[in-house]
């Protein structure tokens, strides 16, 4: 036994694979030493798989092939032997009908790739939206050692002297390109200048809000979330997380240790403080439900009461990641929560996450503010209840027009998202700025996949006449990036019969942020009357074809449980499978 493994206090996992001088044993070396890996590898040193998300088909990540060297090398040093492996890779830019149609396969690919080889210890590496949920789902069900490393944001991107936010600018753009302020040509200009570099989407958008969850739950190393995708010090904090990996599976600190319901509300308010993106409620519930830690929707509104937005990034507010980096990233915030949080949650770094961020206060950046000097007083995303939502709803208070959070208008109903594509820029189309947009159809089994079409765009008559924001609701979800009144996640969806599926044009809708409360104004022998017109099941057509689109909306649950596959939930295990040979 080398010098490096004698640390090693228990037979490791892999040693099933790799430690009979038997028929079994030749063909497990065998295999692996055709890659030209000497024998003193299965020697019982910890095997650390490295998940590596890169592709070209998710821009985001397409940095990763260099960063796993990275991680490796970690691994090597601290007496590690690394493997890396794919899995399917989500990209936000790219994939059709929704990325969030595959987060649960990805995590499937993911649990079975872990549990299926002789794996001690995993490096994930997450980045593009969905890549983070996916694999900590997948993770969170095999329960093995586990850390994070997130791929970092991209540069900052301008034009003509001006940010361009990812994503949040595009639909700005798009915007006054609708609106008559600017020339297609100009829009397409742009596009080169938006993502500069390989990295995440740069606003507090999915991606680095779920960078941010992954800090804040203690599964990734101090400061992690923030530093640039091309920074020298990604690949340090590469390294880093490899070495640490090893050092996991030698103190046996599995993720569960580490992912328990403390850390779950730590996740909760840091969402809250940093403006994340409403994304973070339906991936945290799934999550939860695969590591068996109780966490409903309404935690979302009580764990986060009386926790102030701190950090002024856009869509909340109007810097970017840079910028947080620059004013001393994720430490900063969760040294300014202080008694707001758990701090005695344990991490992977084996240490509290108040240890690991005793003396990380920052320079006083107005980037990230201080409790005194908060953006606002109550930053947590509020859960709504009512008739038109009777499993509950989500708005981000902080990125609407605080005059919307409360208002009563009349509903313009859009049936599907080709309906709204079809009709939300008719000149007759009878709206107005009081008006409340309403979109069926495209929760988890409507779309299917449950789309970021949940900001409908504002009417392009209203556009031009000046207005900026007004009361949307719908059943799916919003891109971290944007912003406005927007109400998603209703659940049940339309398209399993919920009452949004009844909801028709010329009905008026109360919301009140404050009260928590959406209310449809129809009387209840009304809405049986209508109920009864559509076929049993719900207005949707049943989706058939095959395939795992099918499997998806046979076994997909509702928003409000986060959209996970019911027979995914919990956790399997790392059980070691028979040998095949
Ligand atoms: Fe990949 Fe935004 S497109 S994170």
């Amino acid at each position: 036994m080398s010098e490096n493994t004698a640390e090693t206090t228990h037979t490791t996992r892999s040693q099933a694979w790799f430690g009979g001088r038997d028929k079994v044993g030749f063909f497990h070396r065998s295999g692996i030493k055709a890659m030209g890996v000497p024998d003193r590898m299965f020697d019982g040193r910890p095997v650390i798989g490295i998940c590596n998300t890169w592709s070209q088909l998710a821009p985001c990540n397409a940095h990763f092939r260099d960063l796993a060297e990275y991680v490796a090398r970690g691994v090597y040093e601290a007496g590690g032997f690394p493997l890396e492996f794919p899995v399917t890779s989500l990209g936000e830019t790219l994939m059709r009908p929704s990325t969030m149609l595959y987060r649960n396969l990805v995590s499937m690919d993911l649990e079975e790739t872990v549990r299926a080889n002789p794996l001690d210890g995993v490096v994930l590496m997450c980045g593009c939206d969905k890549t983070t949920p996916a694999l900590l789902m997948g993770a969170a069900s095999v329960d093995l050692p586990t850390i994070v490393l997130s791929g970092g944001p991209t540069s900052t991107g301008r034009r003509n002297g001006v940010q361009l936010p990812s994503g949040t600018g595009t639909y700005a753009m798009y915007d006054q390109v609708r609106a008559g302020e600017m020339s297609t040509d100009e829009f397409v200009a742009a596009e080169a200048c938006m993502w500069r570099s390989n990295g995440h989407c740069n606003t507090m958008g999915t991606a680095s809000t779920m960078a941010a969850i992954v800090e804040a739950l203690g599964l990734g190393l101090t400061g992690n979330a923030a530093i640039p995708a091309v920074d020298a010090r990604r690949r340090v904090i590469a390294q880093d997380t490899g070495a640490r990996a090893v050092e996991l599976v030698r103190e046996g600190m599995v993720m569960s240790k580490v992912l328990t319901r403390a850390a779950l509300e730590n996740a909760i308010r840091v969402n809250a403080a940093i403006g994340g993106s409403t994304n973070a409620v339906i991936h945290l519930l799934a999550l939860a439900g695969r590591a068996e830690v109780d966490l409903c929707l309404d935690d979302f509104d009580a764990v986060a009461a009386g926790v102030p937005l701190l950090v002024d990034l856009v869509p909340s507010g109007k810097h970017l990641m840079e910028d947080f980096f620059d004013a001393g990233g994720l430490p900063v915030v969760i040294n300014e929560l202080g008694s707001l949080l758990h701090l005695d949650a344990i991490t992977v770094t084996g240490r509290t996450l108040g240890e690991n961020v005793d003396g990380l206060t920052g320079w006083g950046s107005p980037v990230i503010r201080t409790r005194g000097d908060a953006l606002q007083e109550d930053a947590g995303i509020a859960v709504l209840h009512g008739n038109l939502a009777p499993s509950g709803a989500i708005i981000k208070p902080s990125a609407a027009t605080p005059e919307l959070l409360v208002h009563r208008g009349r509903a313009v109903v859009f049936e599907d998202i080709d309906d709204l594509r079809a009709r939300i820029d008719d000149p007759d189309l009878e709206v107005d700025v009081d008006s409340v947009l309403v979109l069926k159809g495209a929760g988890p089994c409507g779309y299917p996949g449950m789309p970021e079409m949940g900001n409908l765009p504002i009417p392009a008559k209203l556009l031009a006449a000046g207005v900026t924001d007004m009361v949307r609701i719908s059943d799916a979800r919003m891109s971290g990036t944007a912003f406005g009144a927007v109400v998603l996640h209703v659940a049940p969806e339309s398209a399993v019969g919920g009452p949004l599926a009844f909801v028709r044009s010329g009905d008026v809708i109360e919301l009140d942020v404050p009260r928590r409360r959406l209310h449809l104004e129809v009387e209840e022998e009304e809405m049986t009357r209508r109920r009864n017109e559509i076929r049993p099941g719900g207005g949707a057509e049943p989706a058939g074809g095959g395939g795992y689109t099918q499997l998806y909306v046979e076994h997909v649950m509702q928003a409000d449980t986060g959209a996970d596959l019911d027979f995914l939930r919990g956790k399997r295990g790392s059980g070691v499978p028979r040998a095949s040979h």
